[in-house]
This record gives structure tokens, sequence and C-alpha cells, in this order.
């Protein structure tokens, strides 16, 4: 059994819908287009068609390649909570058949595996992490003598961050309420050159769906492939890149294991503990009052319907004297703002904007066009952190531009501005 803090319902429909990529993809990217690609019956039409069908091919196999890193996640996932779900279980024939949200987030979140754990995202990752790592440092050489800082990394994605603040020495409590990002992390995570080795080039030998990177230690992914606009040449949509870019093994020591330590679904993996507490809701009991030296979020205040919610949080986990290093865009309104919402007519865009913000937690019903969210500008959320009473310790407004999930061949290039401020919890006197 599952502790009372998994909802069984949620995860059963994420590993169902990692199990089940390529149908959902084949349902909601292929068909409609290959039905599109039908109705061309001229015969001027005749090379159109070909285009068409050429790319929608080539598409097929690579989204299956795709589809086999989704098989590889359930698969490690399900033997990871072998204890809590029998192997012949399927979660499909028992009700718990995943949404068209939770595809949409499974493919996502294969993009986002992109984002954390390849070597050509460094560039998109960088201005974000390293701005947190340079804070968090400034801060630990400020207060030396208590050893390591803990750390809590809320709405962590795929955990890079936190595992990049666990390799420096910090102790790190990661959270992220999707089951899907969970899953994949663990997957991730538990990436080891012996399961290369062993594990997955045996299974490439048999099966050509499983695309090994030239010195075979890693599995090719395929980002864009779902993406049909903006590509100045046709392969762009088919690049590859291999992840992950390092073996997070080799750099922690340790094998993660499951930990359910927290109430929830769970991952320990050395000075590394990764949950799925929501931030909201998990940390007002007073087990976390003052349980942190620092709150890093990068990405994620937006993701808040009520931002002064986020606040007391933050407030109440930190220790006096503990800082909250933000960085990141206010993407309040996806749907009306963002990428989805200016219909630019690509699902990738509009599927990386609905994961971001909502993760299946708060499905937004067909025809709702705005998230219910209060909209503030940076500028009034540093007032409000003020009346709260923390002190601004630096505004920094020279952020170097950052994209998320930015396909940097692409004619449409999304990047953000992003907000880093870092505020302080006053010590006591
Ligand atoms: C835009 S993503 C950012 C992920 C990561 N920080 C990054 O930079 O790639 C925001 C994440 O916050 C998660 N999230 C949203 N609300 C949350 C909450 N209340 N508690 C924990 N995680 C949450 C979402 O599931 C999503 O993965």
């Amino acid at each position: 059994m599952f502790p009372d803090g998994v909802d069984t319902d949620r995860l059963y429909k994420a590993f169902d819908a990692f199990r089940r990529y390529n149908e959902a993809a084949e349902n909601d990217i292929l068909l409609p287009r290959r039905q599109l690609a039908s109705t061309l019956t001229r015969p001027e039409e005749d090379r159109l068609r070909e285009m068409m069908n050429q790319r929608l091919n080539a598409c097929e196999n690579l989204l299956q390649v795709n589809g086999k890193i989704a098989w590889l996640i359930h698969e490690q996932g399900r033997s990871w909570l072998q204890w809590g779900v029998d192997t012949t279980f399927d979660p499909a024939s028992q009700g718990h058949l995943a949404t068209e949200e939770d595809h949409a987030i499974v493919r996502s979140t294969i993009r986002q595996i992109w984002r954390d754990w390849s070597k050509e995202s460094e560039s998109e990752r960088y201005p974000c992490h390293q701005a947190v790592m340079e804070d968090v440092q400034n801060y630990s050489q400020r207060t030396p003598t208590e050893g390591a800082k803990r750390i809590l990394v809320p709405g962590a994605g795929l955990c890079r961050l936190p595992f990049n603040l666990a390799a420096a020495g910090h102790d790190v409590e990661a959270n992220e309420v999707s089951y899907h990002q969970l899953l994949a992390t663990n997957f991730i995570l538990s990436y080891t050159r012996e399961y290369a080795k062993h594990h997955i080039r045996n299974l490439a030998k048999s099966d050509s769906q499983i695309h090994l990177s030239r010195n075979g230690n890693q599995i090719e992914v395929y980002p864009w492939v779902t993406q049909f606009s903006n590509h100045v040449k046709t392969d762009d949509q088919f690049r590859h890149y291999s992840i992950p870019d390092l073996c997070p093994v080799d750099v922690l020591h340790e094998v993660p294991s499951f930990d359910f330590s927290s109430g929830t679904l769970g991952i320990k993996m050395a000075n590394l503990q990764i949950n799925g507490r929501d931030f909201t809701k998990d940390f007002q009991g007073p087990e976390h009052s003052s349980a942190f030296d620092i709150l890093a979020t990068v990405f994620f205040l937006d993701t808040a319907t009520n931002v002064l919610d986020y606040m007391r949080t933050a407030w109440h986990i930190l220790k006096p004297g503990g800082q909250w290093i933000n960085v990141g865009p206010l993407l309040w309104n996806c749907y009306e703002n963002g990428p989805g919402g200016r219909r630019e007519g690509d699902v990738d865009d509009d599927e990386n904007a609905r994961a971001r913000q909502v993760n299946g937690q708060q499905a937004v019903a067909p025809g709702k066009q705005w998230d219910m969210k209060i909209e503030l500008s940076n500028q009034e959320i540093l007032a409000l952190l003020e009346q709260i009473g923390f002190t601004l310790i630096r505004n920094n407004e020279d952020m170097k531009q950052a994209g998320y999930v930015r396909d940097t061949t692409s004619m449409l290039q999304n990047v953000y501005q992003c907000a880093h401020w870092v505020v302080e919890k006053p010590a006591e006197d």
C-alpha cells in the first residue's frame, strides 16, 4: 500500500500515459495530419501529399523512439515501486486510463528531459541555475560556520537544479507535484553506465526503436519531433540529443532509492531528497517551521494561484536569516498570453505551457480560456514581500535572457527576461 499522501489514481494515470505514449502520439499528433494529407487528391497535389506523408512517416518512426524512452521510464518506475504495484497490474483496465492532459504532460516531460539532462541545453539552463548557485555561494560565505545548508527547491521539474546543488555539497529537498516528472526524474537519476551497458544495449540489439548515442552509453531523444511549425529545414524537426549528459550516480556516489518518509512518492539519493509534496499545502506544519536556510525557485513563482500563499509558506519554512532566491518569468496566464494562448499553432509550445503551469492537478475545462490566478507584476511582488517582512537583498535587473525548452533553430524564439531577486527573512534579535 502507498502512504495516504500518494494519489494512486493520478499515479496510475501517469504510468498509463508513459506506457501508451505511442498510441496517444499516433492519435493526437499523426492521425489528424494523415487525414489532412488524404484530402490532397488533385493531381497537382501529388507532390504536396508525398511531402506530407514523408514527413509523417519519419515522425512516426521517431515518435516510437521517444515512446521507447517513455516505456523505459514506465518500466523503471514499476520496478521501483514493485512493492506498491503488482507487475501484472494494468492501470488502464482498472479504470485509471490516462487523460489527454496526462498524455500532453508526458510528451512535455520527454522534451523536458532535453532541458534538464542534455549537454546542448546547458546554455538554456545556465543563466538561471548559475544565478542560484552564485547566490547560494554568497550566502554560504556569509554564514560559513554552520556546515551544509538546507535548501528547498519546489516545483523542481526534472530536478537538475537540486541535483547540482546537492553535487555542490548542500543538503537539498526538492518537490514536484507532477508524478510524470517524478517518474522521469527517477529514470534519469537511476541511469548508470552499467544500466546502459547491460540493459539498454541489450534491448537495443533486438529493438531498432532504441537509439543509442555513438559511445553507446546514452539514449537519443527527439525533442522537436512533435513540433510542426517554424522549421527552416525539414530535418530540424528530427534533431536528436544524447541524454543524460552525465550519470548522476557517478556524481552523488549513491544509487537512488524510493523513499516514502515524506508521506508521498519520493526518491532519496545521498544528500538529495525528492518528493511529491505540494508547496502550497504540504509545508504548513510545525515540522517545517524554520527548517531551511534557502528556498530556491526557478520558473516556479507563476504557478501560484495566489502568490501570497507561496510567500507565506516561504516565510514559514525559512530560518531567521534565511534567504529566498527566485529566478523566472511571470507567465500567469498561459492560455491568454503564453505560447499556447497566442495560438501560434504548435502543439509543443501549448503543451509545454500547460504542463509547466498545471500539470494535471487543476486541469482546465475545455473552453475556459485562462487560469484563475492573481496576476502581479514583479514590482507588486517585491512590494508584497516587503510588506510580509522580507528584506530585499538583491534585485538583479540584468539577468541574461533564458528560454524554456527552446529550439534555438526555430523561426519562433520565445525568450524570457527573467526576474531575479533575493529576499531575506530577518534574523531574530
Ligand atoms: C515551469 S516548471 C519549472 C520546472 C523547473 N524548476 C525548471 O526550471 O525547469 C514548474 C513546475 O512546478 C510544478 N508545480 C506547480 N505547482 C506546484 C506546487 N504547488 N508544488 C510543487 N510543485 C509545483 C509543476 O508541476 C512544474 O513541473
